[in-house]
């Protein structure tokens, strides 16, 4: 589509009209530079937008949170949202808004990237190297693409800038990530273009499997354990959603017949993911975000749904 689009630049006539059409044309090319696969043309800010705030669900954990539970859209990603009690660390998750102080105004592009990809603090920051909790899913934004990854920037240099200081972390013991294999494998532009692999990818960047997975004494099992459910979440671990949360375990999802979504319909999976309805209409609970995973676009909520189905059966 872009070289059609140079083709029509380069024959252009010179003259009054061709300023604006090459113009118009440049426009055309930094829009579709983003394209993430094929069909959908956006900017690299609509593509920044859309990750955050569906697949990857940042607000889940950055944005503070009413009484019941809802995010504070004025409030966005201005952290406090949540905070994590366990063995390990007593964090809150940060202000990620452009305010210089309180925020992320200060930090360079690469900086953001490297929280994100490595869970690594920038040397002028509030704690000076001091790496990010386990809690923040960096073993898996490291498969984010280069170009998801600016355009992720893109759009956190956009939110409003929010002064809002939250609690200072506490470290008990040193930062352990498990190696997702997906995330370590990496993608490339090309598999976005093949529903399953697009699938593969958006899983991985939603780190759908570090809830869903085997999980014993502080490690994830994703050799044996993929999708097998059955780590638990409570007020006790997690603190910041609704005040009547008792907790909820992560289901089997692997492709199993009975004791995994093997036997759901799409139609089925689709709706416990992006409206949170469980099989038989229950309102599925925290900390998956159901909310954000409504915006996903249909053919990447069918990519995720068609991966799952790859999953080998676990019980
Ligand atoms: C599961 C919850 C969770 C999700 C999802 C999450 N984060 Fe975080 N993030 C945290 C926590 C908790 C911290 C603070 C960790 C610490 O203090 O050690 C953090 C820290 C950060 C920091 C470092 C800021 C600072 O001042 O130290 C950045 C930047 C960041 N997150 C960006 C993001 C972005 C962008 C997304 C979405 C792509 C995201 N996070 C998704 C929990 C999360
Ligand atoms: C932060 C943890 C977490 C993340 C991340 C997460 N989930 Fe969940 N998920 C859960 C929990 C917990 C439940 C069950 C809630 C309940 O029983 O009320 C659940 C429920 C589900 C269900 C319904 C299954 C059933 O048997 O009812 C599906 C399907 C699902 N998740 C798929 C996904 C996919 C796909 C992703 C990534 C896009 C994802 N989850 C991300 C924790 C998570």
């Amino acid at each position: 589509m872009q070289r059609a689009i140079e083709t029509i630049a380069l024959e252009s006539p010179t003259g009054g009209q061709p300023r604006a059409a090459s113009m118009l044309v440049a426009v055309v090319i930094a829009a579709t530079a983003a394209c993430p696969g094929p069909g959908r043309a956006e900017t690299l800010l609509e593509r920044g937008s859309y990750l955050v705030n569906t697949i990857l669900a940042c607000a889940n954990c950055h944005t503070p949170k009413t009484a019941d539970g809802r995010a504070v859209e004025e409030k966005e990603l201005a952290g406090g949202g949540l905070s994590f009690t366990t063995p390990a660390f007593n964090v809150t998750a940060s202000n990620i808004t452009p305010d210089p102080e309180t925020g992320i105004g200060a930090w360079s592009d690469d900086d953001i990237k490297q929280a994100l990809t490595a869970g690594a603090r920038p040397a002028h920051a509030r704690l000076p190297g001091a790496p990010l909790a386990a809690v923040m899913p960096a073993g898996f934004y490291k498969a984010l693409l280069p170009r998801d990854l600016d355009a992720i920037v893109a759009y956190l240099r956009t939110v409003k800038p929010v002064r809002n200081a939250v609690r200072v972390p506490e470290y008990k013991a040193p930062v352990h990530r498990d190696a997702y294999p997906d995330a370590e494998a990496g993608f490339s532009e090309d598999s976005l273009r093949d529903p399953v692999k697009r699938g593969a990818y958006l899983v991985t960047i939603g780190h759908c499997m570090e809830c869903h997975s085997a999980w014993a004494r502080g490690i994830s099992d994703y050799a044996t354990g993929l999708g097998k459910g059955g780590r638990k979440f409570g007020p006790d671990l997690v603190q910041g959603f609704a005040a009547d949360w008792q907790g909820s375990t992560a289901p089997n999802i692997t492709s199993h017949t009975s004791k995994g979504i093997g036997g759901r319909s799409d139609a089925d999976i689709k709706r416990a993911m992006t409206q949170g309805l469980g099989w038989d209409g229950r309102v599925l609970k925290p900390p998956m975000g159901y909310a954000w995973y409504a915006g996903l676009h249909e053919e990447d909520v069918q990519a995720i749904v068609a991966w799952l189905r790859t999953v080998p059966p676990a019980e």
